[in-house]
């Protein structure tokens, strides 16, 4: 197959993906006049990781990406890593005497000489012309350290609370907490992480904001933190998260349990927009589909990787146990108009109901109530002999997607492992399913859980069977949804 044959299947429809060669993570994510910006971790010269730049898209609606020129170059300080973006609304750093624009925050990474440690410190780059053109501060670094090798991934916002800007930091296996009034000179707050959460890699990429409680008043502060791939584990990179109470200063979780984001391989370094308006009031995350343990290797050409679909969050308790909930943006539903219901239907042992399907894109519905089956699930057939499969297990109590049939699969010998979650419950399903080029993106339970995956099939689906084993199932109120033409 041609370079450009696979720059065209794999390519997807309803995520971002760069025209051409290596993208990481989500950066600088903000909502500024009328339009959503994407900055992300890019090496121009190659699809592999390299040199990092910001690469810059901009939307109306964070499904449709246009790509516009690289917004941060290399440059005596070094590469541009990951980092996060602002409206400087109230002209705090002087930089907008005029009227207000962006600001970026991001780090610059300078490797070491031969034997020496890299160094990271932060900077500032600042934009009038929303985000087309950028001038880095002259003052850059503005927050170094003496002692950490990793001090990285400054995700910013303003803190209403004690009108000051908070920074996140990744240091290590810990999370720093700093303030500022300026933007410019950062004061140390405090540290978090030791003895908390999962410490199977280094700690990357946090973000900080608050969430409502579902049904409630109540707001809590969630503390999102990805942790890199670690050659010992499966899992290779993923996201945890903590949530817990922030007093402008320092950060305290109201559990001891480790909570995981994402259930999929194929979802890292997330966090959410900046200065959604508040009439608006949602905040939307988005993450880059992909792990660390294979993103080098992904069968896609001369372009590698993809973010996932914008998700906004909530929280959602349930027997004293918070989770963070996550629904594809509101956005999504105008992408599809074309409804086919399935209602009341008995699926029985070893007979799977079937629908053909042949849309470039599709959503599923599902709402699944086992009778008395031990497994159920949905195969999305993509071609004859490539397909994949999520399957319930009531004697388990787990949730798995299968993509060892799904099409593409040797270029990493970890990529076919399963991916599961373990559920309090299994009798009545709720499934959302985004499946597009080279992904499937699924929804459990009203956003209870989310599995992001990868999928590399010669087709996006002909046919969906909908199976029961050792016993029934009912599908109720269920949809597929075709795109809007
Ligand atoms: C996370 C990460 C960040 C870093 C960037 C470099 O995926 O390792 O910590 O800033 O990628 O590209």
């Amino acid at each position: 197959m041609t370079t450009q044959d696979l720059q065209k299947k794999y390519r997807p429809h309803l995520h971002f993906a760069p025209k051409k060669n290596w993208m990481n993570d989500p950066n600088g994510m903000v909502y500024f006049e009328g339009e959503y910006h994407l900055f992300f971790q890019y090496n121009p010269n190659d699809s592999v990781w390299g040199p990092m730049h910001w690469g810059h898209a901009v939307s109306k609606d964070m499904i449709t990406w246009e790509e516009l020129d690289i917004a941060l170059y290399p440059d005596e300080n070094g590469t541009i890593f990951s980092g996060s973006a602002v409206v400087d609304w109230e002209n705090t750093t002087g930089f907008f005497q005029e009227k207000p624009g962006i600001v970026a925050i991001f780090t610059h990474h300078l490797d070491g000489a031969e034997g020496e440690p890299p160094t990271q410190s932060q900077s500032l780059a600042y934009s009038y012309d929303r985000g087309r053109t950028w001038t880095k501060y002259e003052g850059n670094p503005v927050l170094s350290h003496q002692t950490k090798i990793d001090f990285r991934d400054p995700k910013v916002f303003w803190n209403k609370e004690t009108n000051k800007w908070v920074m996140v930091l990744a240091t290590g296996q810990t999370i720093s907490f700093y303030t500022s009034t300026n933007l410019i000179d950062w004061e140390f707050e405090s540290e978090f992480g030791d003895g908390h959460g999962s410490h199977d890699g280094v700690w990357e990429c946090p973000d900080l904001f608050k969430l409502n409680v579902e049904d409630s008043k109540e707001e809590k502060w969630v503390l999102l933190v990805s942790i890199g791939d670690n050659p010992q584990f499966d899992n290779g990179s993923r996201t945890q998260y903590f949530i817990g109470k922030f007093n402008g200063s320092t950060f305290t979780p109201d559990h001891s349990s480790i909570k995981w984001l994402d259930f999929g391989k194929d979802n890292y370094a997330g966090v959410s927009f900046s200065d959604v308006p508040e009439e608006d009031g949602r905040r939307i995350y988005l993450g880059w589909m992909s792990n660390w343990r294979y993103a080098n290797e992904v069968p896609t050409g001369d372009w590698r990787s993809q973010m996932t679909l914008p998700r906004e969050l909530s929280l959602r308790k349930s027997d004293g146990d918070c989770k963070v909930i996550q629904h594809p943006v509101k956005e999504l539903a105008a992408y599809f108009s074309q409804i086919e219901e399935i209602h009341n239907v008995f699926v029985s042992d070893n007979e799977p109901k079937k629908y053909h399907v042949k849309d470039s894109y599709l959503e599923i519905i599902l709402n699944l109530e086992r009778v008395n089956a031990s497994q159920f699930g949905i195969t999305l057939h993509h071609t004859k002999e490539q397909s994949t499969s999520i399957t319930f297990d009531s004697t388990e109590k787990v949730m798995s997607l299968d993509r060892q049939k799904s099409g593409e699969i040797d270029f990493s010998t970890n990529f076919p492992h399963e991916q599961k979650l373990k559920m309090e419950n299994i009798n009545n399903i709720q499934l959302r399913i985004v499946i597009d080029s080279s992904s499937v993106e699924l929804f459990v339970n009203d956003g209870e859980y989310a599995l992001t995956s990868l999928i590399y099939p010669d087709k996006v689906c002909e046919e969906l069977s909908i199976f029961a084993l050792d016993g029934e199932i009912e599908i109720k109120n269920s949809q597929i949804l075709s795109p809007t033409k």
